[in-house]
Order: C-alpha cells, then sequence, then structure tokens
C-alpha cells in the first residue's frame, strides 16, 4: 500500500517523469526529552551478564556522541533549502539526535575508563568524524543517509528479537529502545534532504553515490564497530585474537546484529529506494506509545 506523498517533477515526457517519495505525511518527529538512569553502565556486564553483547554496544554508545552531532550538522547545512512539513521533520530530527547524543554521552562516562580503553576509542572516533567533515557538506549528508539507514536497521532488529536486550538493567533497557523509536521515526528525514538537495542530479549520479557510500560504510563501520568492542574486551581478560573472533560472532551470526536484517539492508541497492517502502510503524507503535506518554507526563518520566 503506497502511504507517500508523491509529486511530479521535472519533464511531462512519460519516462522522464519521477515520482518523489518522502516520509508519510503522518509519521511525526517529536523530540521526547527523557533523562534515563543508566548508572548501571558504571557496574560493568550490563547486557545481561554477557561481556561480548555489552563490549558491542558500549563500542556503538562511544560513537553516537561525535557521530549523531555530525549527522545534525550535515543535515543543517541544507535546513534553508526545504520547506513544509520536511523543514518541521528536519527540526524534530536535530532535537532527537542532540537528546541521544546527550544520553549516551551521559552512559559512555559511566563506562569503567581505569580498566577500560575509552579514551583510545573516543580519540579514534574523533579522527574519523574530523575526517569525514573535512569532506564538505554533501559528503556529510552522503554519510549521514548511510548511517541512518544502518541504524534503522539495527533498531528493526531490536524491535524484531527483543530477547536481545534481556535481562538488561531497566533504565538502560529503555534507553536503547527509546533509541529505537525514534531512530525508525526519523529513518528518512536525512534522505529526504538528501534527495531535496540532489533533486538536479541526474538519477544515475545520485544513484551511484549513496551505493558506492553504503558499501565504504559497511565496511568501515562493522570494522571499526569490531575493533573497538575487541580493545573493550580485552580488559575483560580475552586476548586480541579471541576478543575480535567473539565480537564477529556476535554481529554477523548469534545474534546477528548486523547480519539479521539483511533484506532491509539490500534494499538499499535497489534504483528508487526510499526508507518508508518498508512500513514497519507497527513494530514499534507498542513502545512509541510508552515514551509518547513519557512527555505527556514528564513528571514520571
Ligand atoms: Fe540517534
Ligand atoms: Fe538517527
Amino acid at each position: 500500500m503506497k502511504r507517500y506523498i508523491t509529486a511530479r517533477r521535472g519533464s511531462t515526457r512519460g519516462a522522464a517523469r519521477m515520482t518523489a517519495k518522502t516520509t508519510p505525511a503522518d509519521v511525526s518527529v517529536p523530540p521526547r526529552d527523557i533523562h534515563f538512569d543508566v548508572a548501571a553502565a558504571g557496574s560493568g556486564h550490563w547486557l545481561g551478564g554477557d561481556p561480548v553483547g555489552t563490549a558491542v554496544f558500549n563500542a556503538m554508545s562511544l560513537t553516537f556522541p561525535d557521530g549523531e552531532r555530525m549527522f545534525i550538522d550535515a543535515v543543517r547545512h541544507y535546513r534553508g533549502e526545504v520547506g513544509g512539513k520536511l523543514a518541521e521533520d528536519v527540526k524534530g530530527f536535530i532535537a532527537q539526535e542532540a537528546i541521544h547524543s546527550r544520553e549516551h554521552h551521559q552512559l559512555n562516562q559511566l563506562i569503567d575508563r581505569t580498566r577500560y580503553l575509552v579514551g583510545e576509542i573516543e580519540a579514534a572516533i574523533r579522527e574519523r568524524i574530523a575526517f569525514s567533515r573535512s569532506r564538505g557538506p554533501m559528503r556529510m549528508l552522503i554519510a549521514t543517509i548511510a548511517l541512518e539507514h544502518f541504524t534503522a536497521m539495527m533498531a528493526e532488529a531490536h524491535a524484531r528479537h527483543r530477547n536481545l536486550f534481556e535481562n538488561v538493567d531497566p533504565g538502560i533497557e529503555r534507553m536503547w529502545r527509546w533509541h529505537a523509536v525514534e531512530e525508525t521515526e526519523h529513518k528518512a528525514i536525512a534522505y529526504d534532504v538528501f534527495m531535496h538537495a540532489t533533486r538536479n542530479w541526474a538519477p544515475w549520479k545520485r544513484y551511484f553515490r549513496r551505493t558506492l557510500a553504503m558499501a565504504l560504510i559497511t565496511y568501515f563501520f562493522t570494522r571499526n564497530i569490531t575493533h573497538y568492542a575487541a580493545r573493550l574486551l580485552e580488559a575483560d581478560g580475552y586476548s586480541y585474537k579471541d576478543a575480535a573472533k567473539a565480537v564477529k560472532t556476535y554481529v554477523w551470526r548469534t545474534p546477528g546484529l548486523f547480519s539479521r536484517n539483511a533484506k532491509t539492508y539490500f534494499a538499499w541497492y535497489r534504483p528508487g529506494f526510499h526508507p518508508w517502502d518498508q512500513d514497519n510503524r507497527a513494530l514499534v507503535a507498542e513502545w512509541k506509545a510508552e515514551f509518547d506518554a513519557d512527555i505527556a507526563a514528564p513528571a514520571t518520566a
């Protein structure tokens, strides 16, 4: 069922006619300014006592504050070019990512820095992001749409396989769940901005740039997360080789955080792809209602 707003652009000659897909009109991107109690992150293996899973999610959390700030700046650069609902959604996207950044920073600060090499990992992340930023706003935006596809895919994996966060401290579990809801909600905002900003590009050029970016980002993002998580695990007594092996098993096989939603991932390579080709709102509807209730009654949040 097509729920997109459609618009015709350019030439009216049959094949040259284009249909622009966007975020559905009834999807909004409200910031939910919730402070989570993530104190349990200071007491070690918060992911159900599993050192490997904890290291993987801590590694991802460490990338979020600087990464999400880059997403914000990438989208902000093109903000003046968009109007209507997309302008509103961009505002929501920026606010949501800023709050994610704040909450993950909070969690990251609680990881035991005397035991784990958090500073080294943060420095490596800063360096990678500085490189992305140095490539200019369009490359930043393209990196953002690719990484947003990745985060939306992981959010979907989380929503589909709810045992992933079994036996996790409730404050931390809620934080990751809230993040998953908002990543689903805003999964196409940066993409919509990209489609608008490149509206005068030839379709093949847009396709080439976004698929090349996805191939590169898939390689670097998965490699870096594996490396960071393995470095964290070394502090738990693993050799680097064993740590890397355990992390690879976790992300590619069981539970397969990166591989579980292969179908969603590969949809990106389809010409004419849009993140809302797959409408997965129902998957997070219950979680969304819970966090909507939190912002409606902030005193109980
Ligand atoms: Fe986020
Ligand atoms: Fe995001």
